[in-house]
C-alpha cells in the first residue's frame, strides 16, 4: 500500500554535544509519522530545525548567521508558493527564548530541549497561527515518556540518553540553565531502549548524560541503584558488545563504578573525565567541588582496577582569576595523568553565569597563549599514546569503508579510528588486528583474524 501523505522534507543542522545529536534523531522520529523525511540540503526543505548549542559565545553566534542564510531561502520559497517552517531548538532556544524572535522574526518555532515530544503539536500551531510558537518550559511530564518507541536505527554505534540536566552549577557553565535539573531515566526504560538498539543492529552504545555517572534510579527489582549497577545490567543485554558513557563528573566517580571498569568486559577502557583545571584555587572558583589531588586519586584507582584504561578530559584556560601559576598547575596535572586525548577551550563568559561577572577576567591574548601551550602538550600526549599502540594487537569494531579503496575502518577500544586493508564484508564485525603505526588522530593496522563468532 502506498502512503497517501505527500512526503514533507525535513532538514536539520545540529551543533553542540552528543546529546544534541541524539535529540535531533528523536525529533526526526517524532516528525516521521507526520510524513517528514530527512533531506540533506535546506533548499528543498519544508521544515528546517536548527538544534543549537549555547556553551560558548561562538557556538551561539553561529545560529544567527545560519538564520540569516535561511531567511533568504524561506523568502525564495515563499515567492515560489512553498512554505518553510523554521524552528530553533536546543540550548540557545532555551536560553534566549523570545529574544530569538526579536532578532529573527521570521522564525516560526522556538523550542527548548525538554519539549521535543510536543513538536507535532507545535508544527500544527505554527502552520495555523499567524505568530510564532515558543515552548521553553520545563514541563512536569518526562519527555522520554512521550517520545515514540519506534526510532530510526542508529547503526553499529549508537547513543542512548540515560540522564539529562545538571545540578552542579559550575561557575562558567550554562548547562544547568539550559537543560534544567538533573533527571535520570528509569533503568527499565534504558534497558528496553538498549535492547531495541541492539535488535536494530547496534553493537556499541554510548550512554549519554550531562552528568551521566550521576544516574540513579530504581532497578528492575525496585531497589535504588547507581550508575555502576546500570552498567552491569546493560552488559547482560545479549549482543551489546561495547559500552561507553559520556560525560562524567569526578564527584560522581564512585567505587562501584570504578569496580565495574575492572570487572565488566563490555565497558570500554576509555573514559572522558573532565577536570577543567589542575589548580585547586581555580577548581574552587569554578565550583567543581573537588581538588586536583581528588582527581589524581580517582585516576589511580581506575588504573588499578583497569590497567589499560586511557583517559580524556576537558580543560578551560583563562577562567576569571587564573594566574600563570594556576595555569602551570594545569600543565603539571596533564603531565602527571598523561591523557590519550582531550578537548580544551578558552574561557567564554556566558550571560547569567557567576563567572561572567567575576573580577579578574583574563585578557584575550593571555588566553590565546595559554591555550596554544596547553594544546601543544595535549597533542604531544595524544601522538605518544597512539604511537605506543604500534605492534599491539587489539579488537576493532569495523564500522564502514576505510579512507582508500580496498580499506575498511573502525574503532579501537580506546575510540581511536583504525584503518586497514580488508573486505567490506567485515563491516559490522569485531576483528582482531595488529597495529602497524599510530598517527596523531588515527591508527593503521593489519587484519589478523575475525573473532570467533563475531
Ligand atoms: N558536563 C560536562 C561538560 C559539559 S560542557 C562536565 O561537567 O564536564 C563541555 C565542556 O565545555 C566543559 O567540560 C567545559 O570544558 C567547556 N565549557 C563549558 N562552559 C564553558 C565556557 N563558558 N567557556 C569555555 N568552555 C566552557
Ligand atoms: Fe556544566 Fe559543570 Fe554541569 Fe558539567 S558539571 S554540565 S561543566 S555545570
Ligand atoms: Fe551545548 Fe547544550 Fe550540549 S549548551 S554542549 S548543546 S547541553
Amino acid at each position: 500500500m502506498t502512503d497517501p501523505r505527500p512526503a514533507r522534507r525535513l532538514h536539520m543542522i545540529t551543533w553542540g554535544c552528543q546529546m544534541n545529536v541524539y535529540d535531533s534523531g528523536r525529533m526526526a522520529d517524532v516528525l516521521a509519522p507526520l510524513g517528514y523525511v530527512p533531506t540533506a540540503v535546506p533548499d528543498d526543505a519544508d521544515m528546517v530545525i536548527l538544534n543549537t548549542c549555547h556553551i560558548r559565545d561562538r557556538a551561539a553566534e553561529k545560529v544567527f548567521s545560519e538564520l540569516g542564510r535561511l531567511r533568504l531561502l524561506k523568502q525564495a520559497r515563499a515567492e515560489a508558493g512553498q512554505g518553510m517552517v523554521l524552528a530553533v531548538a536546543g540550548c540557545v532556544a532555551q536560553a534566549e527564548g523570545a529574544e530569538i524572535l526579536a532578532r529573527a522574526p521570521y522564525v516560526d518555532i522556538v523550542l527548548g530541549p525538554q519539549t521535543y515530544h510536543k513538536l507535532p503539536e507545535m508544527v500544527a500551531r505554527a502552520s495555523r497561527a499567524a505568530g510564532a510558537v515558543i515552548e521553553t518550559d520545563f514541563p512536569v511530564e518526562d519527555k522520554f515518556d512521550h517520545l515514540p518507541d519506534a526510532a530510526a536505527p542508529q547503526g553499529l554505534t549508537a547513543f542512548l540518553t540515560i540522564q539529562e540536566g545538571c545540578d552542579k552549577f559550575c561557575s562558567f557553565c550554562v548547562v544547568p540553565y539550559t537543560r534544567g535539573a538533573e533527571a535520570s531515566r528509569p533503568a527499565a526504560a534504558v534497558l528496553a531502549e538498549a535492547r531495541r538498539l541492539v535488535a536494530q543492529g547496534s553493537r556499541e552504545i554510548t550512554l549519554l548524560g550531562q552528568n551521566v555517572n550521576a544516574w540513579h534510579g530504581a532497578g528492575p527489582d525496585g531497589q535504588p541503584a547507581r550508575f555502576g549497577q546500570l552498567v552491569r545490567w546493560l552488559a547482560e543485554v545479549p549482543g551489546l558488545d561495547r559500552i561507553r558513557y559520556t560525560t562524567s563528573h569526578p564527584r560522581d566517580m564512585d567505587d562501584e563504578l570504578i569496580a565495574a571498569h575492572g570487572e565488566v568486559a563490555a565497558l570500554m577502557p576509555f573514559l572522558h573525565l573532565p577536570v577543567q583545571s589542575g589548580s585547586d584555587r581555580m577548581l574552587t572558583a569554578m565550583n567543581r567541588r573537588h581538588t586536583a589531588a581528588d582527581y589524581l586519586r580517582i585516576v589511580e584507582k581506575l588504573r588499578l582496577a583497569r590497567p589499560d584504561i586511557a583517559l580524556s578530559s576537558d580543560f578551560i584556560v583563562g577562567h576569571p582569576g587564573e594566574t600563570e601559576a594556576d595555569f602551570q598547575a594545569t600543565l603539571d596535572l596533564i603531565r602527571e595523568v598523561r591523557f590519550a586525548s582531550a578537548f580544551s577551550f578558552k574561557y567564554s563568559p556566558r550571560p547569567g553565569t557567576p563567572a561572567a561577572g567575576a573580577a579578574g577576567q583574563v585578557a584575550e591574548d593571555v588566553k590565546d597563549r595559554r591555550l596554544q601551550e596547553l594544546q601543544a602538550l595535549l597533542r604531544e600526549q595524544q601522538t605518544e599514546f597512539n604511537a605506543a599502540c604500534a605492534g599491539r594487537t587489539m579488537d576493532v569494531l569495523v564500522t564502514g569503508p576505510g579512507r582508500r579503496p580496498g580499506q575498511i575502518g573502525g574503532r579501537s577500544p580506546w575510540l581511536q579510528p583504525v584503518h586497514m586493508a580488508g573486505p567490506q564484508s567485515l563491516i559490522g564485525r569485531i576483528v582482531t588486528v595488529q597495529i602497524a603505526a599510530g598517527h596523531t588522530n588515527s591508527l593503521t593496522a593489519t587484519l589478523i583474524e575475525e573473532l570467533a563468532g563475531a
